[in-house]
């Protein structure tokens, strides 16, 4: 998307142009090379340090303009404090955070030199590339619709196009960050779609987009309204019946197993690609925040893209509910009753509690045509979910402890945290109609849960879970890795 440097992995060497960037652990611990450019520059990186109370603790930030003795042309010290203990999600912070220091740089190449610094800070490989993932995640910036800056992308630091990341082993890095390139493109993906518009981008346009991935290997298959009328999708349809656009169900496969015939992980996403609320409609304020209620699919389409790039060696199948919520004529009423492609009925009490209405049936059509080992689905569900957890975690519903625990310490090895709230039958009760199977509200308490019981009515006993992102898909604070609107 945005003009981007290219990334290589080399020895350890001063540059001779452009922007550097060394390390420096607590109590201003600092590695061979930062002492060898000191030397070099007579002191003045120490005077330097001294004058501006560097000690290289945790997000200390040490700027030198055109050091003595040498010829590039700025020095970044960045203390990192003590990070022993690591994760991966601080190694891609950390590649966010110099990404941030250099939003203005004019260097037409920058090197990140990963030294040890006197056993506080050790860069694996891997850590090397996680480092250089999250520079690139850091400068994305939709300035597609930005016509002055469309050149650059709106992206200030346009003059990079050379990234170098100094490591002790330049093909063992090389090797770990190509898969996370791709890993990179899916968030990239995601982020475009749940950004654009939703004059721009509809049902059939989001449709068309999963469509793309046929060229990276992937079966995409997408059902329109007659298809999906056939097949007796009707909650999902009744969504769509007031708007213009058309809905449509994309499923993509990405069949990297050895065995081709081992059951799927299905993953499935709401994709309302604007939700007004439809009859029982929402108020202005904020509602254009609703063109990003496809984040759940806009993740699925990114995720699939990430598995093909890497071609990895999983069976998976993405299944993306894609329609449109309106007020019109032909609108959904509350009060209607639809029959979903389980046979349940639904009473629809409020036309805005319409992602569990989509999501019915794509889970039902996901569970009945690819069996999946299990299912998990990610959807812009509630606005209860904000009230709960805020922005820092996702909410997680599951009918099964293992697959739930999985997802939680994978949240914390990525900084995508979870947090797992209950279901029961009490909850389940709750949204129990008097003249049909359900309603697809449960009253004012309980929200985010409510509409987990109902999605679970969905899944009979495969192995189940679901991501609430309404809190963390868009809208979410500025963090090192993203200052765009969607995450
Ligand atoms: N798309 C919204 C949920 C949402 C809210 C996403 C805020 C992102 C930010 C969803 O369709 C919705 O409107 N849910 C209702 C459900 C209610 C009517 C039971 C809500 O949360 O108010
Ligand atoms: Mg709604
Ligand atoms: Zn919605």
């Amino acid at each position: 998307m945005s003009s981007k440097p290219t990334v290589s992995f080399a020895d350890q060497e001063l540059p001779d142009s452009g922007a550097l960037v060394l390390f420096a652990g607590n109590d201003r611990k600092t590695g061979k090379i930062l002492h060898e450019v000191d030397k070099k520059s007579a002191g003045q990186v120490r005077k330097a340090m001294d004058h501006a109370g560097f000690q290289g603790s945790d997000k200390h930030c040490l700027d030198l303009l055109t050091p003595n003795g040498h010829d590039f042309s700025r020095l970044l010290v960045i203390g990192v404090g003590n990070m022993k203990n690591a994760k991966p999600s601080d190694f891609i912070s950390l590649g966010g955070r110099i990404a941030g220091y250099l939003k203005n740089d004019k260097s037409a190449k920058l090197t990140i030199s990963t030294e040890e610094v006197e056993g506080d800070v050790t860069f694996s490989p891997q850590a090397a590339a996680h480092l250089a993932m999250g520079f690139l995640l850091r400068r994305y910036k939709f300035g597609k619709y930005k016509s002055l800056a469309k050149n650059n992308n709106g992206n200030s630091a346009k003059n990079l196009n050379k990234l170098v990341i100094g490591v002790e082993n330049p093909q063992e890095a090389a090797k770990a960050h190509e898969p996370l390139t791709f890993v990179r493109e899916g968030v990239e993906l995601a982020r475009n779609l749940v950004n654009e518009p939703a004059n721009m981008l509809g049902p059939v346009e989001f449709a068309m987009q999963a469509r793309e991935l046929e060229k990276m290997g992937v079966i995409v298959d997408i059902l329109d309204e007659a298809e999906m009328a056939q097949k007796g999708m009707n909650a999902l349809l009744a969504v769509g019946q007031g708007s213009e656009k058309g809905s449509r169900l994309a499923v993509m496969q990405w069949n990297g197993a050895d065995n081709k015939n081992e059951k799927p992980v299905a993953i499935i996403g709401k994709g309302v690609c604007f939700d007004s609320g439809g009859i029982s409609i929402k108020p202005s304020s904020g509602m254009e925040d609703m063109k990003g209620d496809m984040g759940g699919a806009a993740c699925v389409v990114g995720l699939m893209k990430a598995l093909a790039g890497r071609k990895a060696k999983a069976n998976v199948v993405g299944v993306i509910g894609l329609t449109e919520n309106m007020p019109d004529g032909r609108a959904q009423r509350p009060g209607d009753v639809v029959t979903s492609m389980s046979g349940q009925t639904i009473e629809v009490i409020n036309t805005d509690a319409e992602g569990r209405l989509v999501l019915a049936d794509a889970l039902w059509y996901a569970k009945e045509t690819y069996k999946p080992k299990l299912m998990i689905d990610l959807a812009t569900l509630t606005g209860a979910i904000l009230v709960a957890l805020g922005k820092e975690h996702a909410g997680l519903f599951s009918n099964n402890d293992h697959l739930a625990k999985k997802l939680e310490k994978a949240g914390l090895v990525t900084g995508e945290k979870l947090w797992r709230l209950p279901l029961g039958a009490k909850y389940d009760k709750m949204i129990d109609s008097n003249i049909a199977d359900m309603k697809n509200v449960g009253g004012r308490f309980a929200g985010s849960i409510t509409a987990a019981q109902f999605l679970q009515r969905y899944v009979g006993d495969v192995a189940w879970a679901h991501i609430d992102i309404a809190g963390t898909a868009m809208g979410s604070p500025k963090s090192e890795i993203n200052e765009s609107w969607g995450s």
